[in-house]
């Protein structure tokens, strides 16, 4: 397969980062299409941690070409600072490129992000203060500020400091914020794009080219499916296309550019932020599946909701990014437990729901119907091939394939590179 997408089928931080670090290795190009420096994917090394926010995760493979999409919101700022990181590393960040299209995220969506979740009050989204929305708000507002435009210096100047009088007003007017300065905002991003000019480039020919070549090109996704603007569970969700479809925009490319979807699982569930969540266990459980798993957030570090596998979800996501396969993570934290339950559906007032309800009033009322499993005893962390796993982890595998209808092509035991198990090749 010459090219592969892989999303997140959950609310994020499935362990993205992860996979596409391994499957890095047999790609000539990455290429992220949406979201912005939300996004935090961990890729671990023989034990040293890498966290990536705006970079793609296949970074760390020194033959792959890293694109950033024109759907991605730009935050040069993050990027600069990502950047230094992993020159103190030694790792070779020659191969970085921004799309000319791709919008730039300004010291005012960040400072706006705050002001709305603030102004939401007890009704706030819980975002990651990155300015994701905001950002995502004046491109569709048709006030945004493109990477094609910083390279204009007159122009830009312009352009932004009109931007800044005007998110001034905006910032003291309505919420009584301190002013931005305009001179220093516009002094430093002169100097970001400066920085950032050999980079940027027409990403849209570079990966069309890289397609027709045959070269193999992996579609990085960022977030979950569940926090997609359109399919996730609005308006807890984020401002971008987290979904297969995302790619087709975001990355400009045609119909029929990806020839396969996997679907990043995590056998059980997180969230960060607010919303709904049916299998949420906010109890010891929960508890203690956050701390095997060490959830916590790779940007913000806050702690994440857990609960059970929720394969109602898994299974919506399997629909709406017509999933080719499933690559099943962080499985490793479930040993020890002497039962495990997995979602099939959810039951309302005594009627089964069998689809992912759009209205969140509904969904409160939702109760899960679960299948319940013997756990296994013995860490399985070390395991290296399907056949040496214990056969209630295979059992538990199999269980997600039924529940979603989806077949798990890998299984990944363990934070690490190396310990991820491939049972079909899918790149
Ligand atoms: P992403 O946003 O989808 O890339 O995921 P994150 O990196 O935010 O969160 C996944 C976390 O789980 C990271 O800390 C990973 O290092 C870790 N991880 C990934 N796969 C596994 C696994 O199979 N087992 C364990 N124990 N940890 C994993
Ligand atoms: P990765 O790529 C998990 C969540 C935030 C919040 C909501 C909106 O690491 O999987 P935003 O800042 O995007 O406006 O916040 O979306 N969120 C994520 N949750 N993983 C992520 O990315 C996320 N990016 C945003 O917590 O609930
Ligand atoms: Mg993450």
């Amino acid at each position: 397969m010459s090219s592969l997408a892989i999303v997140g089928s959950q609310w994020g931080d499935e362990g993205k980062g992860k996979i596409i670090d391994y499957l890095a290795g047999k790609a000539d190009m990455v290429v992220r299409a949406q979201g912005g420096s939300n996004a935090g994917h961990t890729v671990v090394i023989r034990g040293k941690k890498y966290a990536l926010h705006l970079i793609p995760s296949g970074i760390l493979n020194s033959n792959t070409a890293n694109i950033i999409g024109n759907g991605v919101v730009f935050d040069p700022e993050s990027f600069f600072e990502e950047l230094a990181g992993l020159e103190r590393d030694g790792i070779p960040t020659d191969k970085i490129y921004l799309s000319d299209r791709a919008h730039i995220v300004f010291p005012y969506h960040k400072a706006l992000d705050e002001l709305y979740e603030k102004a939401r009050g007890s009704a706030d989204i819980g975002t990651t203060k990155r300015g994701i929305g905001p950002a995502y708000m004046d491109k569709i507002e048709r006030s945004g500020i493109r990477a094609c435009d910083m390279l204009d210096e007159g122009g830009f100047r312009e352009k932004l400091e009109a931007q800044i009088a005007h998110k001034n007003r905006v910032i003291t007017g309505l919420f009584g914020g301190a002013p931005l300065d305009a001179g220093e905002i516009a002094r430093r991003y002169a100097e970001y794009a400066r920085r950032l000019a050999p980079r940027v480039r027409d990403t849209g020919v570079m990966v069309h080219e890289a397609l027709k070549s045959g070269r193999k090109v992996l579609f990085e996704g960022a977030q979950g499916s569940m926090l997609d603007i359109d399919l996730g569970t609005y308006p807890y969700v984020t401002s971008s296309h987290p979904v297969s479809g995302g790619f087709i925009v975001g990355a400009g490319i045609g119909l029929g550019a990806i020839h396969g979807v996997v679907g990043i699982t995590k056998a059980y569930t997180t969230r960060v932020g607010k919303g709904p969540f049916v299998t949420e266990l906010a109890d010891a459980t929960g508890d203690r599946i956050r701390e095997l798993g060490h959830e916590y957030g790779a940007t913000t570090g806050r702690p994440r909701r857990c609960g059970w596998f929720d394969g109602l979800v898994v299974r919506y996501s399997a629909r709406v990014n017509g999933l080719t396969g499933l690559a099943l993570t962080l499985l490793d934290v479930l040993s020890g437990f002497d039962e495990l339950f997995l979602c099939e559906r959810y039951e309302r007032g005594g009627q089964a729901i069998e689809d992912f309800p759009a209205d969140l009033g509904l969904l409160e009322g939702c109760r899960p119907v679960y299948r319940r499993l013997p756990g296994w005893g013995s860490d399985i962390s070390g395991c290296s091939s399907y056949e040496s796993l214990p056969e209630n982890a295979k059992g538990y595998v199999r269980a997600v394939e039924e529940i979603t209808g989806v077949p798990v092509k890998i299984v990944s035991v363990g934070p690490d590179r190396e310990q991820t198990i491939i049972r079909e090749e899918v790149f």
